[in-house]
């Protein structure tokens, strides 16, 4: 999603590449090993959305407007204690002491960075193959991002790797479960712990999702949410949280957004305007009763994605053993075999016959330019550079009709029987 915060605004989600935005290894030759199944009929006038919110919105419009009207009746605006139930209950439902909720998931990432004492000459490893916000939180506070190269199975950060990249310097280690599985955090706190160095999760995209029977954010010193509405618990506007199970860091997280303030008008510490607003979490809360069926659904239509597009030239996403995935994307790679444009191509093509489907990312957070300055040269992460070039998100949002799951996955075989 834009993430592209997810650039895409929420409202026009289903148009927004990034709003609405693996089990051969992408080296294995492409080529279908069967022929593929006949097309599935186009119903006339058959569009397959990447998203479409107000599915979700639809039979929950009844709850969700009381929810509302509590907080406006109440005039608890910010904070408060709609606030303070909502952050309750997902403490619980992620398995960790304390969860605050705040401004957005670039505000938890800034403030779990913040608490943690990152500034200058400090370095954070992250992956290069990430929305913006994983790095550009640490370079906001005058930190370096050190990039490591992904795992080409599940695009997430290779543990391998980020212990090539520790240093003196590093301050923490910052994995992201992209897409919504979690990225190895047996391996990542293994490293971290030889080194002495915080684990922060980049847990935007993963709420829920679990690994050996522990949830996102319970893994780590400290992890990030993200409640961008086109994410699996998606709130009416910009909102996020971060958990942690560590008392004192949840206590300078709560100051730090309000201005590093514990008493009005008094500050301790320097902190942000990382508020979460109380409309927000009453929404969230009513949405949060219904997230596990609403991860079930997703995981329902990629499980028709997997056995359609199975022996087709199109790698499918696998979930490594002990994983749970919420697929907040279900991404597959399109290979390009040397040929550039392949996936483009595969897009336009699912494009033309009404499927909605997404880029993420095009290009390596090592490759932007705002980050020139750090001295990285394309050719670099050659894995996450690969990811760039292959990497399609579809339609799995949880409400999607079977119907339109199958017509999905059989177009995007037809799409890429050239592979
Ligand atoms: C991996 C990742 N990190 C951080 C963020 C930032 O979250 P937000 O858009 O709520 O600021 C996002 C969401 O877009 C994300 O996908």
């Amino acid at each position: 999603m834009t993430t592209g915060t997810d650039a895409a605004a929420a409202g026009s989600a289903t148009a927004n590449p990034e709003a609405v935005a693996m089990a051969r290894d992408a080296t294995t030759e492409a080529g279908p090993s069967h022929p593929p199944p006949p097309a599935a009929p186009a119903p006339p006038g058959m569009t397959v959305k990447l998203l479409d919110l107000t599915a979700q919105y639809r039979p929950l419009r009844e709850e969700i407007r009381a929810a509302i009207d509590a907080v406006c009746d109440a005039q608890a605006l910010i904070l408060g204690p709609h606030v303070e139930r909502f952050e309750q209950h997902l403490a619980a439902y992620c398995g960790v002491k304390h969860a605050i909720g705040v401004s957005s998931g670039t505000d938890a990432l800034l403030c779990a960075l913040m608490a943690l004492g990152v500034g200058p000459g400090d370095e954070v490893v992250c992956p290069s193959f990430t929305f913006f916000a994983t790095a550009g939180c640490v370079a906001r506070l005058g930190a370096t991002p050190v990039f490591a190269e992904i795992d080409p199975r599940t695009f997430n950060v290779d543990p391998a790797d980020v212990a090539r990249k520790i240093t003196k310097r590093t301050k923490a280690i910052m994995p992201v479960h992209l897409f919504g599985q979690l990225a190895d955090m047996t391996a990542i706190n293994a490293v971290a712990a030889a080194h002495g160095v915080p684990v922060v999760e980049d847990a935007a995209q993963a709420i829920g999702a679990s690994q050996n029977g522990k949830k996102a954010c319970a893994h780590g010193r400290v992890g990030c949410l993200s409640f961008y509405p086109t994410k699996n618990l998606g709130a009416f506007g910009d909102a996020g949280a971060v958990c942690t199970d560590d008392d004192e860091l949840a206590a300078t997280c709560r100051k730090l957004r309000v201005h590093g303030s514990g008493h009005t008008y008094y500050h301790d510490l320097v902190g942000g305007m990382f508020r979460l607003a109380a409309i927000q979490a009453a929404v969230l809360d009513v949405k949060l009763k219904y997230l596990d069926g609403w991860h079930a659904a997703r995981r329902r239509n990629a499980a028709i994605y997997d056995e359609v597009l199975a022996g087709s030239g199109v790698v499918t996403p696998p979930v490594e053993p002990g994983n749970i995935s919420i697929y907040n994307q279900y991404a597959v790679r399109v290979p390009d075999a040397g040929r550039t444009g392949t996936r483009d191509a595969v897009k336009a093509k699912l494009a033309a016959r009404g499927v909605g489907a997404a880029v993420y990312y095009p290009l390596g957070l090592h490759q932007q330019k705002c980050f020139a300055g750090l001295g990285y040269n394309e050719g670099d992460f050659p894995v996450t550079e690969q990811a760039c070039r292959e990497v399609l998100a579809l339609p799995v949002y949880p409400e999607l009709p079977e119907a339109e799951v199958r017509y999905a996955a059989a177009e995007l075989r037809r799409a890429a029987e050239f592979l």
